[in-house]
């Protein structure tokens, strides 16, 4: 057992001391009070927390008090509870200035409404139950409270890699908190493990503020000796505050970057597109030259052209960027760029050069004009085709898409009517694509015409027949043009043939009698040059057998009509023997039956007319039968 504390009851301790030694002498002898307190009570700031004091046995009358204990150790009377009758009666004392103030509970416990860091002491219970003595129990406050957003604030400043001592980085603050919070600092995530002592490479301080109210912050400071590699390095620092029940809680900042400055260690000067990968370009494109150092800050760039070893200024920036508008052959050469640092060190190269080399074309020039007329069969004819370019263009000719040959010189020989057309000169360089050139000339066959003659087959094998309707064409070709004549009337006009070598041709329709197959139909082509002609044979032209058939037919009904008209006379005078009558009849077929088939054979038209002359004969036929 305790001694009750001395300031409170000063005065009456040594007989109480005595009491109590006498009382734990003979434990069994009176009934003793015992009370509990929580020994350790966590509240969040702001929140009530109310202190319990239970007392284990119940004894008949008591009084409890509160006593709060100072930094000091001295103890100061809060509140005070007394039991009269069933009722517990609670005065609180002394408010020590706490807003809102101390209340107690009905079962007395200690209320402290809105914790604050103030409240943050030990609070002592203590029964005084007479004989059954005097005990107390300590309840220790603690309240939490969460810092503020943590800041921080990067030094904004340009740092050198190239300083041998660590730099001040950044500051941290964690304001308002309750315990201090801890700070720690990370880099790209992982955590820097920095010691609190200052050294060349890098370490960290700190500093704790209290705060009127009571409330704590914490300040740290990042040192480190940044590397080049720091400039993409993505920094930033986190509080860790504690909780009740031993949680933690963990408040992170922004996160910064540092500006850096750094020498250049390499620098890269290349044509920007467009460009080939043999490094030509176009003449009248525009031109990026870029120039790139990888030093920090972007230093000056250079750019200067060299002719005859002597560097020729072109121009200064600091983006490294040089353009030329529609550049041209003149401007092919060597071209330079140098960053302007003087940190980099010795051996690093500051100037670069490059090789600009312009690919150029020239219209082509052809040894001929835009027509070339040459004569029938007159050999040696060649065509030039020229130009200047770098590289070397190759030269092609083609004709409707044919390649006739690689060089610059096209032989035409032998010249025909075939060789007349449009003739191209292509320019072109295998590395510099998109860089090409076309000319062309047409050539014109200067010669007497030539002449193609078709005819319609007759329809029948044996040849033509009168009134036959036959088609001729002629085409002739030559240049110039020929003028396609016909000896009959009807000819249309001359056309181009679709697709043809310079053919025109015109076609004539007519009706064939016995004086064409005479004399024929003739096709006349004609240009200064000459003429040509061809002459349709249409052999030994039959005579139109169906007028022949027509008349023979008529000859046949009439002897038929006048042979019924005789028979029916001959049957009314022998009447009652009509048989002998048919009989008779049979005997007697139509003339010209023989003649009738074989024309009937040749020609469909006429086969039709014989049928039915056939079956006037085969109707007789069967009269007879019946006799
Ligand atoms: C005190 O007792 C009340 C009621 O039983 C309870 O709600 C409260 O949590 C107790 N206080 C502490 C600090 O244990
Ligand atoms: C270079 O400068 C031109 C204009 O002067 C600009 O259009 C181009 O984007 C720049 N190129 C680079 C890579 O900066
Ligand atoms: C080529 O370009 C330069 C600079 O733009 C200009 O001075 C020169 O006259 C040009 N040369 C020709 C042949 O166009
Ligand atoms: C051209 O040559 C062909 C065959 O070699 C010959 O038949 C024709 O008569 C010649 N024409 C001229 C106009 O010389
Ligand atoms: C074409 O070039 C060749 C060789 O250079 C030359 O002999 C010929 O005369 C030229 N022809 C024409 C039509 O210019």
């Amino acid at each position: 057992m305790e001694p009750p504390d001395a300031r409170a009851t000063a005065r009456p301790a040594p007989r109480l001391l005595w009491l109590a030694l006498l009382l734990a002498a003979h434990p069994g002898s009176q009934a003793k009070v015992h009370v509990s307190v929580p020994p350790l009570v966590e509240v969040m700031q702001g929140m009530q927390v109310t202190l319990n004091c239970t007392l284990l046995e119940n004894p008949d009358h008591f009084v409890l008090e509160w006593f709060l204990t100072d930094r000091s150790g001295t103890r100061h009377r809060l509140a005070s509870v007394e039991q009269q009758g069933s009722q517990l009666q609670g005065t609180v004392h002394d408010f020590r200035g706490r807003s809102p103030p101390y209340q107690l509970d009905p079962q007395g416990g200690l209320e402290l409404p809105q914790a604050q860091v103030g409240d943050e002491r030990d609070y002592v219970c203590v029964v005084r139950a007479g004989a059954s003595g005097t005990t107390e129990a300590t309840a220790k406050v603690r309240v939490f409270a969460i810092p503020e957003t943590t800041e921080v604030i990067p030094n904004r400043g340009t740092l050198s890699v190239m300083e041998d001592f660590a730099q001040e980085i950044a500051t941290c603050n964690s304001r308002n908190g309750n315990p201090v919070p801890r700070i720690t600092w990370y880099r790209n995530g992982q955590l820097l493990d920095m010691p609190m002592e200052m050294n060349s490479e890098g370490y960290m301080t700190s500093r704790t503020v209290r705060e009127a109210s009571g409330l704590q912050s914490l300040t740290s400071t990042l040192y480190l000796r940044p590397s080049k590699a720091d400039r993409e390095a993505s920094f930033h620092c986190a509080a860790h505050y504690s909780l009740p029940l031993g949680n933690q809680g963990r408040l992170d900042s922004s996160p910064f970057h540092l500006t850096l400055h750094y020498p250049t260690e390499n620098v890269r000067f290349w044509v920007g597109s467009p460009s080939t990968t043999e490094g030509w370009v176009r003449e009248g494109d525009s031109i990026q030259l870029l120039c790139q150092g990888d030093g920090s800050p972007s230093p000056e760039y250079t750019f200067f052209r060299l002719q005859d070893k002597q560097e020729k200024m072109l121009t200064i920036n600091l983006e490294g960027n040089l353009t030329l508008v529609g550049v041209n052959r003149s401007q092919s050469g060597t071209y330079g760029c140098r960053v302007e640092d003087y940190d980099a060190a010795e051996d690093v190269q500051l100037t670069k050069i490059l090789e600009l080399r312009v690919a150029y074309l020239d219209p082509l020039e052809l040894s001929t004009g835009e027509e070339l007329s040459v004569l029938l069969n007159s050999s040696r004819t060649t065509v030039n085709c020229s130009t200047r370019g770098l590289p070397a263009p190759t030269l092609r000719w083609t004709k409707d898409s044919v390649p006739l040959g690689d060089g610059p010189t096209l032989s035409l020989s032998p010249v025909t009517f075939d060789s007349a057309g449009t003739y191209v000169c292509e320019a072109s360089m295998s590395t510099v694509p998109f860089l090409s050139r076309v000319r062309s000339f047409k050539l014109l066959v200067q010669g007497s015409p030539e002449l193609r003659a078709e005819e319609m087959e007759p329809k029948a094998e044996g040849g033509w027949t009168e009134g036959d309707e036959v088609r001729l064409t002629c085409s002739a070709r030559g240049h110039p043009e020929p003028e396609l004549t016909w000896s009959q009337l009807g000819g249309r006009p001359a056309e181009p043939v679709l697709g043809g070598q310079g053919w025109v041709s015109s076609s004539l329709t007519l009706k064939v009698t016995s004086a064409l197959g005479r004399e024929g139909v003739a096709c006349e082509a004609s240009n200064p040059h000459g003429r040509v002609s061809h002459v349709f044979h249409f052999g030994t032209v039959a005579p139109q057998t169906a007028q022949a058939g027509v008349a023979v037919m008529a000859v046949a009904v009439s002897v038929g009509l006048l042979l019924l008209v005789v028979a029916v006379f001959y049957c009314m005078r022998r009447k009652g023997r009509p048989g002998c009558c048919r009989r008779r009849e049979k005997g007697s077929p139509p003339p010209g039956e023989p003649e009738l088939s074989h024309s009937g054979s040749q020609r469909p038209e006429q086969k039709g007319l014989l049928v039915g002359g056939g079956g006037a004969r085969g109707g007789s036929g069967g009269f007879g039968d019946e006799c």
